[in-house]
């Protein structure tokens, strides 16, 4: 598929909409992914770049409401899927935001996104866990936790990070238990279809100081 397909495909099913707790953020979002996924081609990833997943914006309300976290300074988001943190923290005035995900799918959802939002952002499909952390202030993770090899590797790469790390997850299976500073909690709304309930607790979380 072309950047060109992928581009038409996603203003043919989606319609911008802000997320519940993140109204200063529009996005590119479908109702239903499964169905989206058929679309896609069930082959490929799930469509993620077409949900702001809870992590995703709970971490997104977090930078926000804290812009002080990610003001001046340099900022990736990884996993970034619509590039709804990653949008966050430039409105929050971040110096530089780069957006990190290895689906090609996400990288047209984030150009798309961010100028829908009258923001920049850099983004790169390098699968940068592959490498040392990138020259960076910040490292902003939301809703990673969700499949083993992916949050192993996510954790591992965040821990030798020298930057500022803060993540955003609902509970997922694969988040670490211990290790963590909770910094916020948000009740986001969802979807039964989605998460299987219409209400989840979301935390934002930093390192524990080793
Ligand atoms: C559940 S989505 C979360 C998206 C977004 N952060 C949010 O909260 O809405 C997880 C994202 O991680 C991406 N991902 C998986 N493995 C990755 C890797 N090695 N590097 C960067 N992104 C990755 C997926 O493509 C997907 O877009």
């Amino acid at each position: 598929m072309t950047p060109q397909d992928r581009h038409a495909l996603l203003l043919a099913h989606t319609s911008l909409r802000r997320p519940d707790i993140v109204p200063e953020v529009e996005l590119h979002l479908v109702d239903d992914i499964v169905a989206l996924w058929k679309v896609t081609g069930e082959d490929d990833p799930p469509p993620f770049w077409a949900v702001a997943w809870l992590g995703g914006q709970a971490l997104a309300r977090y930078v926000l409401d804290h812009p002080e976290q990610v003001r001046g300074r340099r900022v990736l988001d990884l996993g970034s899927g619509s590039g709804l943190v990653a949008i966050a923290a430039t409105l929050a005035g971040a110096a530089h935001v780069l957006a990190a995900d290895i689906d090609p799918f996400c990288s047209t959802a984030i150009e798309v996104n961010a100028r829908a939002n009258g923001v920049d952002v850099e983004v790169t499909l390098e699968d940068l866990l592959e490498r040392e952390p990138p020259a960076v202030d910040v490292v902003l993770a939301g809703d990673v936790w969700y499949e083993q090899s992916m949050a192993e590797r996510a954790t591992a790469w965040l821990v030798r990070s020298p930057a500022s790390v803060l993540l955003g997850d609902p509970g997922r299976t694969y988040l670490p238990r211990d290790g963590w500073v909770e910094l916020a909690a948000y009740d986001v709304p969802t979807t039964r279809d989605l998460e299987g309930v219409e209400s989840k607790r979301v935390r934002v979380f930093s390192p524990a100081p080793r």
